[in-house]
């Protein structure tokens, strides 16, 4: 079989980790997609420090278009960041009808509605296991191993930046600007870190799980959004003096009335689960009516789990590329319209 063609937008933390997993583990890769997976183009900024990762194995360019327009390419992945260039990059790639896997949850929380519905008409897949979670394979939880249940809740703590920090401020009683310091050297950080610390990203991530649960459309705009800037080292120490960890939660229920959805740092007592996740792991516990309470754990950002997420996607596509476009449905969000117009 003809083997899948990537082309990659973006070779920084996310994409060189995408480069290097596909390096080292390509063979068992092809095996479990049924057909080799190759990065044939690649798109930066900075030509010299990409060669410097690939060396001759890719084509690379500073032109992303150029990419996404390349009839030899069979799917986009996009790992740029932010909302301005990557929608647009998006929306060309669906246009020109190729399937997308992203990473990027600030884009498809704001503008998923748009972009899921130009890839359903296009019968594309846009794929985004490593937006939520880093590593957890929690879309593909919600979306295959649940799919029996009606879901009433779900919670995590789904930023490792912020998780980071709280645990660097416990346990080593790191200040907080030396901790955000350290999540950035380790590439957890955004490129705009207030998005993790004012607990956006967490809610764009809460945003496109609450749309994945419940079978709603993505809406950011209606979530109650608190980050963890305002917390200083002595709040640490009295939650702990009371038996509490202080976790920045995103949570999300169905209520009788709506949706409920909101992220906040939390009062958890020590011997809970969540309060035990430390440093850049990453925990979502998921009720369902028939399984009950289901909990998915591992590191939530980074390098390589971020990328194994992003590769799993990829397996998906390629096992699916030549399938007719309704063996593609689940792959979009919003399949479950009886709900999608339950209030926020
Ligand atoms: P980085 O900043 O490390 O990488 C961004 C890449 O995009 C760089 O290679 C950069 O090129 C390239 N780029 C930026 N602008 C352009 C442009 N105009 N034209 C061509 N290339 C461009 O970001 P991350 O890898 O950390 O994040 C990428 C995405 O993944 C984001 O959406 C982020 O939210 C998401 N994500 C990140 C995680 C993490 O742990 N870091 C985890 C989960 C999701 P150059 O190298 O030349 O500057
Ligand atoms: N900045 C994000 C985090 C990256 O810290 O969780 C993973 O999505």
């Amino acid at each position: 079989m003809k083997p899948l063609k990537v082309g990659l937008l973006g070779l920084g933390v996310v994409g060189g980790g995408v480069w290097n997993v596909l390096s080292r583990n390509g063979g068992e890769i092809a095996r479990r997609a049924g057909r080799s997976i190759e990065v044939s183009r690649i798109a930066v900024r900075d030509m010299a420090r990409a060669r410097s990762k690939v060396g001759d194995a890719a084509a690379i360019t500073t032109d992303p278009f150029e990419v996404v327009r390349d009839p030899e390419i069979d799917i986009v992945v996009e790992l740029i960041g932010g909302y301005t260039l990557a929608l647009e990059l998006v929306r060309e790639a669906i246009a020109q009808g190729k399937h997308v896997v992203t990473a990027n949850k600030a884009l498809l929380a704001c503008h998923g509605n748009e972009l899921f519905a130009a890839a359903r008409e296009k019968g594309v897949m846009l794929v985004y296991e490593a937006a939520v979670a880093g590593g957890i394979p929690i879309i593909k939880a919600l979306r295959e191993g649940l799919s029996a249940n009606r879901i009433n809740w779900l919670a995590g703590i789904i930023n490792g930046t912020t998780n980071f920090i709280l645990s660097e401020m416990r346990s080593r009683g790191l200040s907080f600007e030396a901790a955000l310091a350290d999540a950035q050297r380790l590439g957890y950080a955004e490129a705009d870190p207030t998005f993790d610390i004012e607990g956006v990203d967490a809610a764009h991530k809460l945003t496109l799980l609450a749309s994945m649960a419940f079978g709603v459309p993505v809406q950011f705009d209606r979530a109650h959004v608190e980050g963890i800037s305002k917390l200083a080292q002595e709040d640490i120490v009295h939650a702990e003096n009371l038996g509490y960890r202080i976790k920045l939660l995103g949570i999300t229920k169905l209520r009788p009335d709506g949706i409920e959805l909101r992220v906040h740092p939390t009062l958890i007592p020590e011997g809970r689960l969540l309060a035990n996740v430390e440093g850049a792991m990453n925990a979502v516990l998921v009720h369902g009516d028939a399984v009950g309470p289901t909990l998915y754990y591992g590191q939530g950002a980074g390098e390589e789990p971020t990328a194994s997420a992003v590769i799993a996607d990829l397996v998906d596509v390629a096992r699916l590329q030549g399938a007719a476009p309704e063996q593609r449905v689940p792959y979009l969000a919003f399949q479950h319209d009886a709900m999608a117009d339950t209030p926020i």
